[in-house]
């Protein structure tokens, strides 16, 4: 089966094609980052135009790339919730009226199993069952999967997601949006142990996160470093970028060693945009050669939002002989 998927949820425009029998075949995405870089995040109403404009030509692209035409498209996964609801809309919108005109199914898929699945599409994928951390700029999750769908919740975060963390510690130091590289570039040149910021929440059992306490330490540090007789100089910003990346990756990591030991289980997919973070990858590798477990994580590109891995998605719950009805389904906030 031929799949096109559509990723319009938040500020890119992903279009991937992905078959049954072949595996992906090619993708396209289209980044407005640039765009909404002069107001300092997302601007949902220049997100849903430039999707409009963005999403019909990358579909000719990845098309195009593969070899294929339209007509060879057999099923249409499109991201439905969460996310901005105009530019879902978009997405929406444009796969329905593909499906109907091309007279094929067509779904709609939770953009969190498509980060969730997205390191499926790398060679060596994880088997199942597996212990999944979704780190991206909404939503912190720890979760236990047990196939396509069988997802049971060990935690999540309280407030602040980690990725929302990333970006707001970028706003304090001046740095623009989307945050969590630029930190984690400052951090390179951050010495160590200037700072201590806590580690929330990993004092006590359970497998909740919580990340606005650390974020507010670090507007804390920031403030008074701007008082100080150095004041915010760079190499207090690169230090305060390092303490903050420090704190935040190790109370992941310590929290997904408890979620292995916990479940038993020895494989650890990490998915959403956090999970490009390299410290953060090079923190949980180190945790789990200590348990004997593996970790998974797709390559950097899938690792944010794509088109891949709503096809790769879609396409599996499409085998299962899922479909939307006539109605087009955008739904905001939708807990997986
Ligand atoms: O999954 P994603 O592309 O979009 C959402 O569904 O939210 O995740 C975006 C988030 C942003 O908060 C961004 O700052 C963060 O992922 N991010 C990173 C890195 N790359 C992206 N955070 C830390 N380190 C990175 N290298
Ligand atoms: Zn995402």
């Amino acid at each position: 089966m031929l799949i096109l998927g559509i990723e319009t949820s938040c500020d890119e425009t992903g279009v991937a094609l992905f078959d049954t029998d072949r595996g992906l075949l090619s993708h396209a995405l289209f980044s407005q980052v640039d765009m909404h870089a002069d107001y300092g995040g997302v601007v949902p109403e220049l997100a849903s135009r430039d999707h409009v404009r963005k999403l019909l030509p990358l579909c000719d692209q990845v098309l195009s790339d593969a070899g294929r035409a339209r007509k060879d498209i057999e099923g249409i996964a499109y991201t439905a919730g969460p996310g901005l609801i105009g530019a879902l809309m978009v997405g929406g919108s444009v796969a329905h009226a593909l499906g109907f005109a091309l007279g094929i199914p067509v779904l709609g898929v939770h953009h969190m199993e498509g980060h969730l699945l997205a390191p499926m599409l790398e060679d060596n994928p994880p088997a199942f069952p597996f212990v999944a951390l979704l780190v991206s700029g909404g939503h912190t999750q720890l979760v236990r999967v047990d196939g396509i769908g069988e997802y049971q919740m060990l935690g999540e975060s309280v407030d602040d997601a980690a990725g929302e963390a990333f970006d707001k510690t970028a706003k304090m130091l001046g740095l623009d949006y989307p945050g969590g590289p630029r930190v984690a570039a400052l951090a390179e040149k951050g010495v160590p142990g200037r700072y201590r910021f806590p580690r929330p929440m990993t004092d006590r059992p359970g497998l909740d996160f919580s990340f606005s306490g650390l974020k507010t330490y670090t507007l804390n540090t920031v403030n008074a470093e701007k008082k100080s007789a150095e004041g915010l100089s760079h190499q207090v910003r690169a230090d305060i970028a390092l303490a903050f990346e420090t704190a935040a990756v190790e109370t992941l990591v310590i929290k997904c060693r408890r979620a292995l030991e916990q479940t038993g289980c020895d494989r650890l997919v990490i998915a959403g945009g956090v999970s490009a973070n390299k410290r953060l990858r090079a923190g949980l590798e180190k945790m789990a050669a200590k348990l004997r477990a593996q970790v998974f994580y797709a390559r950097p590109e899938f690792c944010t939002d794509n088109g891949a891995m709503i096809a790769y998605a879609g396409a599996q719950r499409m085998k299962a002989g899922q479909r939307d009805g006539e109605r087009i389904v955008a739904v905001p906030r939708w807990p997986m």
